[in-house]
């Protein structure tokens, strides 16, 4: 080893030892008799001083180091004269009697510091210098840490990890697939997998009884903070089961990993049908580390003579609690917010519940004191709160409020990052309608099954049908789905047919699953982890790509390496993707 300690370990139990150390200048100090080093690797920071009056020849060799250099020290652990508290290495520093430049470096683009000055576009194309400082460096090694402890909490439970393959045919969870070209077959294309959603469950047919995959996935879509076009499943299925053993094993896996790496002991996870979700969030995936609820007003402020709410199909309201004081920019500032493009309403109602007993209202033209009093009763307001109202079509206006609910819950402190809400949402519809042509697509996936006691309104009223199909979600954040599956080909094919594909399609596409299916396949069920978001949660931040090594960017790009990129005409015409003239 070209070190005898690292650069986070001395203390002054080793005053006195000779000592060898290696790593990264991240500062160096000259006050004139004396230069201070901080010599930085992975696990810390170690000053490194040199002493004119002693050694001149040496401190100039100090003196010349440039920052993010790599060298290699012999010198000798003594206390120091003043301490720094806030370092694990701040009571001793080393007396240098020798340095080895290992490597010299460039002038890094931005300073590689916990604080850095380097903007975002910066760091993404010198993220080898951006993940060495060490809040990057923290993260990765929360990741594989929860990575460590998903893996033993599973092979505990009995669950082996089978790799399966990337070079698939498409699997349909919803997004566009990435295809790769053949070079043997012209004309023919692999899939990379949006999920191995069709083989963990032949795995489960070849009687592997529990399976999980720590694995890549594949999806070409639109990016946000917690998406990303490749990122990692906890991947997982189980045989002989049905939805409570799943939701059991798993709340079990969630609890004690936040348990271990935040310390933290999780409730007994509430459930909530989709449908409740919806109606008193407006979202699958409702922040419940505060309340702020849905109240339907349709029948106290419809009839009234207000025509936007009288010609909607849902007046819905929320109760800000203590905010009555919103000044008139505040108001305004909201009144904006619901309007942008994102959130989508055409106006906001409120109502302030003065703390002296009258109530102020967007709408006291139509509506009298004891008319806005009812609605205050119906939601459970008194004085000092403020009630937001929204009006319109049910879907968009629940999503509207739901942007809402969250905006004001961050607003007012509601949704503290220590705090964690967890939540099984179940009872999904098998199947949605897609708003523009009508066609139906299965919520979950095509695999899902149908609920025993739904399955007469199939043929009659497939999208009242309910699916065997659950989310965790965590404050607010899809962490997992997954579903009890179809096991057999009868009732697959239905399923397939129902989404639109004809005979000829669904063999093509899933005979493999079917056939498989006739040869004694057991009731399996599973369920899928967002890996990433797993560690932003637990890690405290909305984006999952500071816990990926190598993210794209917003527009999918890896800006280091310059991809997606050309490939030279020679190359595509060995995979058939151009025609050349001859
Ligand atoms: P689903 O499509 O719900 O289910 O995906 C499972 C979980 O994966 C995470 N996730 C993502 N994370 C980051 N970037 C993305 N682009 C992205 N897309 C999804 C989410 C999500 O909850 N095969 C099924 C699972 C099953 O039925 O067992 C599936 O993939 O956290």
């Amino acid at each position: 080893m070209l070190r005898t300690h690292n650069c986070g370990e001395l203390r002054e139990q080793q005053i006195g030892e000779k000592v060898t150390l290696s790593g990264w200048v991240q500062k160096s100090r000259d006050l004139g008799g004396l230069t201070f080093i901080d010599l930085r690797d992975r696990y810390g920071i170690t000053q490194l001083t040199f002493n004119m009056d002693e050694n001149a020849a040496l401190c100039e060799q100090a003196r010349k180091l440039g920052r993010e250099f790599v060298i290699q020290i012999q010198g000798t652990v003594r206390e120091r004269s003043s301490k720094n508290d806030q370092l694990p290495t701040g009571n001793i520093e080393i007396d240098v009697d020798e340095i080895k430049v290992l490597n010299k470096s460039k002038t890094p683009p931005f300073t590689i510091e916990s604080e850095t000055d380097g903007g975002e576009e910066l760091r993404m194309k010198y993220r080898y210098l951006d993940l060495r400082r060490p809040p990057l460096q923290e993260k990765l090694i929360l990741r594989s840490k929860l990575a460590m402890q998903i893996r033993n909490y599973l092979s505990g439970e009995d669950f082996i990890e089978v790799e399966t393959p990337y070079l698939i045919k498409s699997t349909p969870e919803g997004a566009r697939d990435f295809v790769v070209p053949s070079r043997m077959h012209e004309g023919e294309f692999y899939a990379l997998p949006q999920s191995p959603q069709t083989f963990k469950q032949l795995l489960m047919v070849s009687g592997y009884d529990k399976y999980f995959q720590i694995v890549k996935c594949f999806r070409d879509e639109d990016l946000r903070a917690d998406r990303q076009p490749e990122f990692t499943q906890i991947d997982c299925e189980m045989s002989f089961v049905e939805q409570e053993d799943v939701l059991d094993t798993f709340e079990a896996m969630m609890k004690k990993v936040v348990k271990e790496i935040k310390g933290v002991d999780l409730p007994k996870f509430p459930r909530m049908s989709y449908a409740e979700a919806m109606e008193k969030y407006g979202s699958d995936k409702p922040d419940l580390r505060f309340g702020m609820e849905f109240h339907n007003l349709n029948e106290l402020a419809q009839g009234k003579g207000f025509n936007v709410f009288d010609q909607s199909d849902l007046v819905v309201g929320i109760n800000a609690e203590g905010c009555a004081e919103y000044s008139r920019k505040q108001l305004d500032a909201l009144t904006n917010y619901v309007k942008t493009p994102q959130v989508g309403a055409k106006g906001l109602v409120y109502v302030k519940l003065n703390e002296d007993g009258t109530i102020k209202s967007s709408v006291d033209k139509f509506y009298s004191q004891e008319d806005l009093q009812a609605w205050a009763d119906k939601m459970g307001a008194s004085k000092g709160d403020l009630l937001l109202v929204l009006s319109g079509d049910t879907n968009p206006t629940r999503s509207a409020m739901n942007a809402l609910r969250l905006h004001m819950g961050k607003e007012l402190g509601l949704r503290k990052g220590d705090e964690f809400a967890p939540l099984w949402v179940v009872d999904f519809p098998l199947l949605e309608a897609d708003e523009e042509s009508g066609a139906m697509h299965a919520m979950h996936h095509p695999f899902t099954s149908p609920k025993v006691e739904d399955l007469d309104k199939l043929e009659s009223a497939p999208l009242e049908v309910r699916a065997n199909a659950y989310d965790m979600v965590i404050n607010g954040v899809e962490l997992g789905g997954g579903s009890i599956r179809i096991a057999d080909r009868p009732t697959q094919e239905k399923m397939l047919s129902l989404l639109g594909f004809s005979d000829e399609e669904a063999k093509a596409q899933f005979g493999f699953l079917m056939d498989a299916f006739e040869y004694g396949t057991p009731p399996h069920g599973g369920i899928a982890f967002g890996f990433d978001r797993i560690c932003a949660l637990l890690g405290g931040t909305d984006s999952i790509r500071d816990y990926i090594a190598f993210p794209k960017n917003n527009a999918g790009r890896d800006v280091m390496i310059d991809a997606p990129a050309k490939v030279d005409d020679e190359q595509l015409e060995e995979l058939h993707l151009k025609v050349v003239k001859k």
